[in-house]
């Protein structure tokens, strides 16, 4: 070995000696575990009219009904066909996509999750314990860092669960523009369940609802 090769040697591990001692950084806020509320507690705010009402149009939508669904005819076909021993609102193997947070620890659970409610608001938004305070929410980088995961821009959030692995996967579900089909397309899934705040409240909501409130105060008067 040349002194000048004995010289890096040395230097590469005084180097990974130091890395190895350093302490080990914390958890940042958005690696933290967060736990899930159930969309009665995001009805509070997302259920006034003048944020748009996302609970409602949650309600209306295919969503809210997987768990209903599990209890159709349907479902017991598929699940006689496939030889399961339970009935399919009961079974692990469609639970999992047919409610949110099937089969995590109840300790992630703040409130008790309705199965009733079918997928939730947090099987696409992420656990909302830490991120639901109107200051936080009002802020998408803070609301991000507290746990909000990215629904507009993350399409493995939904190919979680739509997938061929759900026995009524369709390969020809969506046809695009060109004409071309697939059994799951991002853009267009999202124009099917439309639940954007208007326009003209974005960002402003927290100002608009205060606005509102003082003038009804003043009208009682
Ligand atoms: C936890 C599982 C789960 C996740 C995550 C999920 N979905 Fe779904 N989705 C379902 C189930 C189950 C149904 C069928 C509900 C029914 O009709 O009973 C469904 C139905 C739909 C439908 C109506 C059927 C269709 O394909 O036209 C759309 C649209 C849809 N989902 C879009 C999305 C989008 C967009 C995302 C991601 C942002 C997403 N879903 C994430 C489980 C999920
Ligand atoms: C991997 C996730 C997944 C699993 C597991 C799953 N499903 Fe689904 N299910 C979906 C999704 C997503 C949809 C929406 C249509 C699609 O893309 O398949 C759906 C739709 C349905 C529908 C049609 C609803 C409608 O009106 O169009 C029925 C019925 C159904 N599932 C029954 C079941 C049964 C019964 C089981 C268990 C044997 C099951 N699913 C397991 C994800 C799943
Ligand atoms: C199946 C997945 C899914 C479910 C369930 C869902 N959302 Fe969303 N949500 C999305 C996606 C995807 C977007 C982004 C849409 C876009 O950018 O066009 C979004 C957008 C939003 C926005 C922002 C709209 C804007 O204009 O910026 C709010 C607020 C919201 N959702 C609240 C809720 C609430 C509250 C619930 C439950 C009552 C809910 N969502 C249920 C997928 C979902
Ligand atoms: C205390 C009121 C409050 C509660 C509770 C609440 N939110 Fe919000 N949320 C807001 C406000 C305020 C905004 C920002 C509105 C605006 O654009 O001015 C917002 C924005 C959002 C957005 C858009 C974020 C972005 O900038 O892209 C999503 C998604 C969302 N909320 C989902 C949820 C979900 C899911 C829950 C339940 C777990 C929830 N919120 C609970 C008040 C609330």
């Amino acid at each position: 070995m040349t002194l000048r090769a004995i010289g890096w040697t040395l230097l590469v591990g005084l180097g990974l000696g130091l890395f190895l001692l350093l302490p080990q950084p914390a958890l940042t806020e958005a690696e933290t575990v967060h736990d899930y509320v159930g969309a009665g507690k995001c009805k509070r705010c997302h259920g006034k009219e003048l944020i748009g009402d996302q609970y409602e149009v949650w309600s209306q939508g295919p969503h809210r009904r997987a768990f209903a669904t599990l209890k159709s005819e349907a479902s017991l076909k598929i699940a006689e066909e496939l030889g399961l021993e339970t009935l399919p609102h009961e079974a692990a193997q469609c639970l999992e996509c047919h409610v949110t947070g099937h089969g995590l620890d109840a300790t992630r659970f703040a409130y008790e999750l309705d199965p009733v409610d079918g997928v939730q608001c947090e099987s696409c938004h992420g656990p909302g314990r830490d991120y639901r305070k109107k200051k936080i929410m009002s802020d998408r980088e803070r609301a991000i860092a507290h746990g909000l995961w990215e629904a507009d821009r993350d399409e493995s959030i939904c190919l979680a669960c739509h997938n061929p692995r759900s026995p009524t996967f369709d390969p020809e579900r969506y046809v695009l523009p060109d004409g071309t089909t697939r059994g799951f397309d991002f853009k267009l899934a999202i124009e099917r369940i439309p639940h954007a705040i208007p326009a003209d409240v974005k960002g402003r909501y927290v100002e608009l609802e205060a606005e509102a409130k003082e003038r009804k105060q003043q009208g009682a008067r």
